[in-house]
């Protein structure tokens, strides 16, 4: 527990003293000023978390005083001593800022119960800076990295809807390939940033904890609903709400979810008030949803009804040389927060970590990096150092087999696409090296420059 710091800033040597008895009775450092020249170089010299502020000093007033507080330090909690008399300056006091006043003569009781107040406002404010800075480092470099083709139209895409009213998106993409990242991106970056981004995992809660938390309850709506309360729903108004793993929700939820997609309004649990919020629903999953449509666990309307804007984030693995730039990212990140002087990543190392299938996409090569930054004793990280899982067989063409039409149906022209970017990001990743490329497509090298010549990349 931190020390607290309290300026007293009084003419009366009486009022001074016994605040000091009290304060320092309760383990407060104490300093004292007289009048408003030795309270200045007192706050020059020193910093607080508590300035008593009395309001009429002999070579300025209180009111001027604070102003000048406020100047430099804009956090500082002060509390204004006034005579009764001068109670509409005390309110002057507050507009300026002052946390809240007393009159004289006070009861020592009352003064300590607004201190008290006080110190907590100033806890609550450092926690919330410290959160923000926290959140700031962990999601800092908040910018969606990538230059593959796919990461382009993805950006562009991300940036119109943000800047556009579209209220329902959907992201899709395998685990840890950005879905949060876009998600808070999108927010960010449009006109309800300023409004709450309200975030749910759908498979976190059971199906009733989930439906209260979405949509609040009323008081009595339930054996534990002693109050009545707000839902995330109505918290998130004039923001956006993040619904992850939406593929996990329960089926009856799934209808009310629908109903309010279509409506824009609900009811509390237990309640009969429809209310109305104007909230953007981002839903993400990294699961089949087909699939779960197929097997009857997701509802084909709602589907629909999410669908109206997709995001498909690619899978690291499809993204080319994004692995290259993503990985320098992470260097420069871990050199910075480990104080490592590794700089470089040698070719093997990265001829390693292009051929690996990363089932657990960027998030699994930042923790590979990062492991690898913590261990390497060198200045450049080499293969010994990236450390992969075993998914070094391309886990996604066994997912072919799971590969179900999507209820829109399918473009089958895109498949020759597929092959021409498989064809290319094989050359450009064994450096034109045919034998080498073929060897990655598990093709003999005459059906691959066969297959070269008929896309025109020969
Ligand atoms: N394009 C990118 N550029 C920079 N960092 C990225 C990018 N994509 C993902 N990341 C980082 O990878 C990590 C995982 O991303 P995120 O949590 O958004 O994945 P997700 O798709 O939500 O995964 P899951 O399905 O498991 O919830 C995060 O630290 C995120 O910042
Ligand atoms: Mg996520």
């Amino acid at each position: 527990m931190m020390t607290i710091r309290v300026l007293i800033v009084e003419d009366e040597s009486l009022i001074r003293w016994s605040l000091r008895q009290k304060f320092e009775e309760r383990g407060y450092r104490v300093a004292e000023a007289e009048d408003g020249r030795s309270a200045t170089q007192a706050l020059d010299t020193g910093t607080y978390d508590l300035i008593m502020l009395d309001y009429k000093l002999p070579d300025l007033t209180g009111l001027e005083l604070l102003r000048r507080i406020r100047k430099v330090d804009d956090e500082v909690v002060v509390i204004m001593m006034t005579a009764y008399s001068t109670i509409e300056s005390a309110v002057e006091a507050i507009k300026l800022g002052a946390f809240d006043y007393i009159t004289k003569p006070f009861q020592m009781e009352q003064l300590l119960f607004t201190v008290d107040k006080a110190l907590e406002t100033t806890k609550l404010r450092r926690e919330v800076r410290e959160l923000r800075r926290h959140l700031q480092e962990e999601y800092g470099d908040d910018s969606i990295l990538g230059q593959h083709p796919s990461m382009t139209k993805l950006l562009e895409m991300i940036n119109q809807i943000a800047k556009t009213g579209v209220s329902t998106v959907l992201l899709r993409g395998e685990t840890g390939t950005g879905k949060d990242l876009v998600a808070r991106v999108i927010h960010r970056n449009s006109e309800r940033a300023a409004h709450p981004l309200v975030n749910i995992t759908c498979t976190a809660l059971s199906e009733s904890l989930l439906e209260s938390e979405l949509f609040g309850h009323e008081r009595g709506a339930f054996t534990d609903a002693k109050t009545q309360k707000k839902g995330l729903l109505e918290l998130a108004d004039g923001g956006t709400i993040f619904l992850d793993e939406i593929g996990d929700m329960p089926p009856a939820l799934q209808a009310k979810l629908l109903r309010f997609l279509e409506e824009r309004k609900f009811r509390r649990v237990g309640g009969t008030k429809e209310i109305t919020v104007d909230v953007r629903v981002i839903a993400a999953t990294n699961r089949d949803i087909e699939k779960a449509i197929e097997e009857g666990k997701f509802r084909r309307d709602l589907m629909y009804r999410l669908n109206v804007v997709t995001v498909v984030l690619p899978p690291l693995r499809a993204r080319g040389d994004d692995i290259r730039l993503l990985t320098q990212h992470f260097v420069a990140r871990f050199m910075r927060e480990f104080k490592k002087p590794v700089t470089r990543v040698n070719e093997p190392a990265y001829e390693k970590l292009y051929n690996y299938g990363w089932p657990g996409n960027v998030r699994e090569l930042r923790n590979v990096i990062e492991r690898a930054m913590l261990l390497c004793k060198r200045d450049e990280l080499g293969q010994d150092d990236i450390v992969l899982g075993r998914a070094e067989q391309q886990p996604w063409i066994s997912d072919l087999e799971h590969f179900a039409l999507p209820p829109n149906g399918f473009d089958f022209e895109k498949l020759r696409s597929l092959e021409r970017q498989l064809l290319r990001q094989a050359l450009a990743r064994t450096n034109n090296n045919q034998s080498r490329a073929a060897k990655l497509l598990n093709l003999s090298r005459d059906r691959l420059r066969y297959r070269l010549q008929k896309h025109g990349l020969l």
